[in-house]
């Protein structure tokens, strides 16, 4: 937790979530509804220092000054497909939430990623932008997405994934400084075809079941 620029989330309950969904054996269905449980876990970190302001409430009791969000309400951005995974168990934790999506394919040659689509909400500079994706592997597709973003205003953005590889830290670190990452665990490194090991597999095949 020392290193500003990456927290992982050593929370009991991450933990043994995450061991389920690397279980191989772990079904479509379970998988699906873990990475739900572990993504409001994450979410409920990444927000841990969200802008606070207070409004005057009456409660049945008395009025009083109560803590409130501040600000814009904060952009979900999902890098398609698997980032989706991530999305809806934040947008449960955070339904007030604005969304975006960023289609990046990665070339399975090159490894780098190819852009299919981008649509994200409005007046992304004055909002908190949290990008969310469960593998950051090569770093590529990420370093990819944060660059769109960037062009399109946003000046203040988290990147959240379930699981890191060193090589996509080191990149991430280098191109985009000022994006902290939140992850729940940093695997030992990448292989031959830029699958993280031990990794979980391929994110996207195990929540949607496809191969
Ligand atoms: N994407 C995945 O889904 N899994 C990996 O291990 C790497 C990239």
């Amino acid at each position: 937790m020392s290193d500003p620029h990456l927290t992982v989330v050593d929370h009991p309950l991450v933990q043994h979530k995450l061991t389920l969904m690397r279980d191989k054996e772990t079904s479509t269905a379970v998988f699906r509804q873990l990475l739900r449980e572990i993504s409001q876990l994450l979410a409920y970190e990444i927000t841990r220092e969200l802008e606070m302001t207070t409004k005057r409430i009456e409660t049945p009791m008395q009025e009083m000054d109560a803590p409130t969000l501040a600000g814009r309400k904060l952009a979900l951005i999902s890098i398609l497909r698997a980032g989706n995974g991530l999305l809806d168990g934040m947008l449960e934790l955070i339904p007030s939430a604005r969304v975006g999506f960023v289609g990046l394919y990665r070339d399975e040659e090159t490894l780098e990623p190819v852009q299919y689509y981008f649509k994200v909400p409005d007046a992304m500079g004055d909002r908190l932008v949290i990008a969310v994706d469960p593998m950051l592997a090569t770093g590529n597709s990420s370093v990819a997405a944060i660059d769109l973003l960037k062009e399109a205003g946003a000046t203040n953005i988290r990147f959240l994934c379930l699981l890191a590889a060193p090589e996509g830290i080191a990149r991430m670190k280098e191109a985009h400084p000022d994006v902290p990452i939140v992850t729940a665990a940093v695997d030992a490194r990448l292989n031959e075809v830029g699958y993280i090991v031990p990794g979980l597999g391929d994110a996207g095949d195990r929540m949607f079941g496809t191969k």
